[in-house]
């Protein structure tokens, strides 16, 4: 969460700056702030609530700076205020900061000085310039004397940060440090970008640019004609270059909110995904499937919901026992050892705090890990022993689409592989004929009920939990999504004729059963629509006619116009689908 940017030798940093937070705002939509210096090697703060579009509204672009650095936040620590919005300064310092420092109260009392604002990254500045201020008397290089305070400061801070730093005292250089929130580098040895996501990344000259990962505790001394990075001990280390890098699918930008562009995309993202999959590490990990005795699926809010995909496909076919957890319940929990376990992560961003804890614990108890991921540049790649990629494309709107229905396919794909089935053909076309047969009209008319509940049985459960999410994460709409048969067991009671009750049949085995509710509630009230291939058994009911295909892969489809749906309710609600309130895209905090 929070998105952070820094570049130094950019002929127009304040322009470069903005445009990449920009790219970032997926991150976090709050507020926004810049500090650059300016051409009397000054620095200026600029900051403004709202988007980044209302910061670009209050800086001149084209001021003269060849250094800046950029912050666009979701608030944590103090509500969106002026004081709480980034860059955060102190006598001679100001940063940027991305994550959360867990001890910061007990930082702020070893401070003890008065603040002007509720958050912890001022904290972290606040406690740089205490440290530094130490070395006033030193006869140190200003350098070695920041260097030092940066190492003793995050010597003392616990929990999560990426931060840009600027010195007064220095105004040529930005000094930059991480542990655990994600920073990739960029540079040309004329022109260094720092980011919090690769794709963020612009420049005078982007296709000289090599990228880095940076590692937790190294910290980066970056100045126009070069880098320089040290390890915790402040000894010099070179860093690893990022060979590839993420191919971006940007089929046609007309679209009025990047949520619906990306729906539009998912044909070809099953296409690309279903055409890619099959690195080194997909091989080596079906002809491993077998061996596995005990498999779990970890991941949070939609990822977990393609995990309960995972656990249908995997027990029908390969007969092994899975668990799905939530990565923020997995990570706290007893952990229970099994001889040859495979733990899954799904992570469209590979950057959530709580997926990456999950990972860090399946590895300490000694299980084999691997995550089906969008991000291929992303911190969870270079955690785990199988990384599978799906191809989406950058995934920017905060309701996940495309990437929820190619880490389906990733794990269909999974299952059939192992077992040399043969795989659906197709399935970007079927994925085409839904968005064209969708029609928001045979749905808005519903929009005026108060109540929604999403059902389904086996692997349309998943489907009715990923529908209901979508509708209260971008509609603001109180929602259910569950079990068919679990409505009896005590929500039913909910049901009345303020109701819609949406119901959806993709697997043949339990067709009646899953009636059976519809039946139950309409009998309470409640109007209903159905999701169904099967128009032959599904007489009078207000049906959406599902193409026919592998039942395997029905919840690639089924989720489909549900999705649209919640697009269209947040519309029809005056709101904006791609930026819902309190939410951010990739949540890098607990
Ligand atoms: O990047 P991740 O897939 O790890 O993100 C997990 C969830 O935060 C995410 O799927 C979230 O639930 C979606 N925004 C819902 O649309």
């Amino acid at each position: 969460m929070c998105g952070i940017y820094g570049c130094v030798g950019t002929k127009n940093a304040v322009a470069s700056a903005i445009a990449g937070l920009q790219k970032l705002e997926y991150r976090g939509y709050d507020s926004a702030g810049i500090a650059y210096i300016n051409g009397k090697n000054k620095i200026e703060i600029v900051k403004a609530l709202g988007n980044v579009e209302n910061l670009k509204n209050q800086v001149n672009e084209k001021v003269f700076s060849r250094l800046s650095i950029a912050h666009t936040r979701w608030a944590t620590h103090g509500k969106t205020t002026i004081e709480n919005c980034h860059p955060h300064f102190s006598e001679n310092f100001v940063l940027v900061h991305n994550g959360i420092i867990e001890n910061f109260e007990e930082l702020k009392n070893e401070i003890n000085e008065k603040t002007y604002s509720e958050t912890d990254s001022e904290i972290i500045v606040k406690l740089i310039e205490k440290i530094y201020k130490n070395f006033s008397n030193n006869s140190m290089e200003n350098d070695k004397k920041i260097l030092f305070s940066i190492k003793k400061a995050t010597e003392k801070m616990k929990g999560s940060w990426a931060v840009i730093l600027l010195c007064k005292n220095n105004p040529k250089k930005m000094f930059v440090f991480k542990n655990k929130s994600p920073l990739i580098l960029a540079t040309n040895n004329k022109e260094s970008i720092v980011a919090s996501d690769i794709n963020a990344i612009n420049g005078d000259e982007k296709s000289k640019f090599k990228y880095f990962n940076l590692n937790d505790f190294n910290i980066a001394e970056i100045s126009e004609n070069n880098i320089k990075i040290y390890d915790k001990n402040l000894k010099k280390i070179k860093l690893k270059e990022i060979k590839k890098q993420c191919e971006i699918i940007n089929l046609n930008n007309n679209y009025k909110h990047k949520m619906i562009k990306e729906i539009n995309e998912i044909p070809f993202a099953i296409c690309e995904t279903k055409k890619r999959i099959k690195n080194k590490d997909f091989k080596k990990l079906i002809s491993q499937m077998p061996s596995f005795s005990q498999i779990t699926i970890v991941g949070c809010g939609t990822a977990y919901h393609a995990g309960l995909y995972g656990k249908y496909i995997f027990e029908k076919y390969l007969g092994v026992n899975v668990n799905v957890e939530l990565a923020s319940e997995y990570r706290y929990k007893t952990q229970i050892k099994n001889e040859n376990e495979l733990v899954i992560a799904i992570s469209q961003s590979g950057e959530t705090a709580d997926t990456l804890a999950a990972i860090e614990i399946a590895k300490k108890k000694g299980a084999k890990t691997a995550v089906i991921t969008n991000v291929c540049s992303s911190t969870i790649t270079r955690m785990c022993d199988y990384v599978i990629l799906t191809h989406a494309g950058t995934e920017v709107a905060v309701a996940a689409t495309k990437s929820y229905i190619t880490q389906i396919l990733a794990l269909y794909l999974l299952a059939y592989k192992t077992i040399n089935k043969r795989i659906s053909k197709n399935i970007g076309q079927v994925a085409k004929t839904i968005i064209d047969l969708y029609d928001y009209n045979f749905f808005k008319s519903f929009e005026k009920m108060q109540k929604f509940f999403f059902i389904g049985r086996l692997c349309d459960s998943a489907s009715a939990q990923e529908a209901s999410l979508k509708l209260k994460e971008i509609a603001y709409v109180h929602s259910e999504g569950y079990p068919a048969g679990e409505l009896k067991h005590g929500t039913l009671s909910l049901v009345d004729d303020n109701s819609l009750v949406v119901a959806i049949i993709t697997q043949k085995s339990v067709l009646e059963k899953t009636l059976n509710a519809v039946h139950e509630v309409r009998a309470r009230g409640a109007k209903v629509i159905v999701l169904s291939q099967f128009d032959n058994e599904i007489k009078n009911e207000n049906l959406f006619k599902l193409p026919k295909a592998n039942e395997d892969i029905m919840p690639l489809f089924s989720i489909l116009p549900l999705q649209l749906f919640a697009y269209n309710f947040s519309l029809s609600k005056g709101l904006n689908p791609d930026m819902p309130k309190n939410l951010a895209k990739s949540v890098t905090v607990e």
